[in-house]
């Protein structure tokens, strides 16, 4: 996907190049409709790690352990209660609560599969590196690494299904940190968007979304100018950013990078896929609908030495703003019915 996107900056590149070589006099025609739709064409694979391949058998048990409570301390909280698959796998609050109040908002977990560095301010390196940092925080699961081994190897299900995902020696433990790290990680993978009006319109589907979606999608690329950070299959190029909404305290990346100028106040840019299902946005929820996003980005936040430079207020008409919350909601597809998983007990 990187190397997608990289060809498509090469294009414009080139096309600019070209067109200040042989012609200096115009200016280089803007992008076709279909050079705008291209970089958001969706990966045909999901990409699994060698070190953590792909097996049925670890899906099965990660979402398992995914949907189990009986990994919270308090047997109450599971991974699902705040990446609820019919809130786009958030949990519609504007702070995250499980058994203590947190201070940031739960993040979608569509598309997770291709993030390089996970938590709103980039601190994880790997989706096996997450999965016990919420089981083991005091304000989310409460636990503890020996009490949640103990509880699993009481269940002879559980017995069963790391024993199908780990085949290895009858003698070697199974039920590990490190196995339950992967068999998460593998399960957490496989959550991807629905296919959503949009897809079906750069597949061809001309009719798939309105002709407003359509005058949105061109502001997203042009005036509004958000595919500076939110291009590629999962509407995000996974850059940091200060987007002039933090407040004074609030310094994200900055904690991990403190010299940085343009990483105080930054964080993840998020996918927009099925962004009409998660209200309320941002890390700190702090902005209720869609349409309170596109007035905060058109004024351009706070502005600030860290602000990025993309940011900027937008000067958008009120029809404009219209036409771009109308193709935000293309993003989002029908619900898929989730099945919640037998939990052994
Ligand atoms: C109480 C609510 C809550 C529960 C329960 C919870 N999470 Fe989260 N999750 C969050 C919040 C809040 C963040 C943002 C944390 C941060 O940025 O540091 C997050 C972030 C994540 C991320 C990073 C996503 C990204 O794109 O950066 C992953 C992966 C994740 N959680 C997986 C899990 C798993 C697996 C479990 C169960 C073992 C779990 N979560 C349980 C609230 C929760
Ligand atoms: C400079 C990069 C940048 C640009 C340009 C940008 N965004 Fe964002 N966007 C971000 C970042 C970073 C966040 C997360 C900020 C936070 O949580 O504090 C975000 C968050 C969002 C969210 C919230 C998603 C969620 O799940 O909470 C929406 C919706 C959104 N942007 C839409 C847009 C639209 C529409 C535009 C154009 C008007 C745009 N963005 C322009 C970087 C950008």
């Amino acid at each position: 996907m990187i190397r997608r996107l990289g060809r498509w900056f090469g294009i414009a590149a080139a096309v600019l190049l070209c067109a200040a070589a042989s012609t200096p006099t115009t200016t280089p025609s803007s992008p076709t409709l279909a050079e705008l739709m291209e970089p958001y064409q969706r990966a045909e694979s999901i990409p699994f790690p060698p070190d953590d391949p792909y097996s049925e058998a670890k899906e099965q048990l990660g979402r398992m352990l995914f949907f189990d409570p009986i990994l919270s301390g308090t047997r109450n909280v599971s991974c699902a209660s705040c990446h609820n698959p019919g809130l786009s796998w958030a949990d519609g609050r504007k702070l995250a609560a499980g058994v203590g109040q947190m201070e940031l908002h739960t993040p979608t977990l569509i598309d997770v599969a291709w993030v390089p560095v996970l938590g709103w301010d980039g601190k994880y390196r790997s989706l096996e590196s997450v999965a016990f940092g919420p089981l083991l925080a005091p304000l989310n699961m409460n636990n503890t690494e020996p009490e949640i081994i103990s509880r699993l190897t009481g269940i002879p299900g559980y017995v069963q299904a790391f024993d199908q995902a780990f085949p290895g020696a009858e003698t070697d433990a199974k039920i590990t940190r490190p196995n339950i790290e992967q068999a998460i990680a593998t399960f957490e993978r496989t959550i991807q968007a629905a296919r959503a009006p949009f897809d079906r319109w750069i597949a061809g589907d001309d009719t798939a979304i309105s002709e407003s979606a359509k005058r949105g999608f061109v502001l997203f690329n042009g005036k509004a100018s958000c595919a500076d950070c939110h291009q590629g299959p999962s509407f995000t190029d996974f850059s940091f950013h200060d987007i002039g909404i933090a407040g004074e305290d609030d310094i994200g990346r900055g904690r991990l990078f403190p010299t940085g100028l343009k990483l105080q106040h930054a964080f993840k840019v998020p996918t927009l896929r099925d962004v009409a299902r998660r209200a309320p946005y941002m890390h700190d929820g702090s902005l209720p609908t869609l349409e309170a996003v596109i007035d905060e980005y058109n004024t351009g936040g706070i502005d600030r030495p860290s602000r990025s430079s993309l940011i900027h207020p937008l000067g958008l008409s009120a029809d404009e703003k219209r036409d771009l919350v109308t193709f935000l909601k293309t993003l989002t597809g029908d619900p898929t019915p989730f099945e919640v998983p037998t939990l052994p007990r």
